[in-house]
């Protein structure tokens, strides 16, 4: 594992674009994992400038996301769908047929998990970005008694729907259940790159890398993956 201090979220945000853009400059036809939260907007402005100069293509990539909240459709401006148009497909040239992101909204969750698990499977994905909860959730794989491999939906920790608040107009808005790919298509990944910012993060990010494997901190799983990168700033 690497363990990358940074000065700032501007660092922090042009490092891991540019690791992304490594990857998509080394593979035109990559398959991004892609995370939502407010970690990864600078990582995605930085994307989405550089395909504007020029520097950047991604007509050939595609991109499988983490999680969506349950009961939101894409046009819903607090679903992640939303969030990744807006964050980055709309400003790059990827085709948004490729672009996958759970649907919330799906009448039959289980199959809609299971389709989601063959698609992970049959795309492969090249480089998983990750944020991290202040419970040490990655996507919204939220702490257990056991890890779950599976795609699946989940009722959401009420320190994660206090911490998500922000971006609703009150905490009663705030979904109670998500669907969330599963650590297995999160460890299927051939590289990890977690970004986080702030000082809130600093302890659950010590507990995840230097501590046990234990689904009550989901992250620490991490520690069994080959390749993973972590970047971290302070401010
Ligand atoms: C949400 C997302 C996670 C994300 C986490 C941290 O719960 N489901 O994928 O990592 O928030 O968000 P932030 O980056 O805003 O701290």
């Amino acid at each position: 594992m690497k363990f990358i201090t940074v000065e700032n979220y501007e660092t922090l945000s042009r490092k891991a674009a540019a690791i992304i853009a490594a990857e998509v400059i080394a593979k035109p036809d990559c398959v991004l994992g892609l995370a939502t939260g407010s970690s990864p907007v600078g990582t995605y402005k930085n994307l989405s400038e550089w395909c504007k100069n020029g520097d950047l293509d991604f007509s050939c990539v595609s991109s499988i996301n983490l999680d969506e909240y349950t009961g939101l459709d894409g046009s819903n401006d607090q679903s992640y769908r939303y969030f990744m148009n807006n964050n980055l497909f709309d400003h790059i040239n990827i085709n948004k047929d490729k672009t996958f992101v759970p649907n919330g909204k799906a009448t039959d969750i289980k199959a809609e998990c299971e389709a989601y698990d063959n698609r992970i499977k049959e795309m492969g994905i090249d480089i998983q970005l990750l944020g991290i909860g202040v419970d040490g959730h990655i996507g919204f794989n939220e702490p257990d008694e056991f890890f779950t491999k599976e795609t699946h939906q989940v009722t959401l920790d009420p320190s994660t729907i206090e911490a998500n608040a922000r971006f609703f107009e009150s905490i009663d808005d705030v979904p109670k259940t998500a669907v969330t790919m599963g650590m297995g298509g999160i460890m299927s990944a051939k590289k990890v790159l977690l970004i986080a910012n702030g000082q809130n993060k600093k302890d659950i990010l010590e507990k995840a890398f230097y501590g046990p494997i234990d689904p009550k901190v989901p992250a620490s799983i991490l520690q069994l993956h080959p390749d993973v990168t972590v970047i971290f700033s302070e401010n």
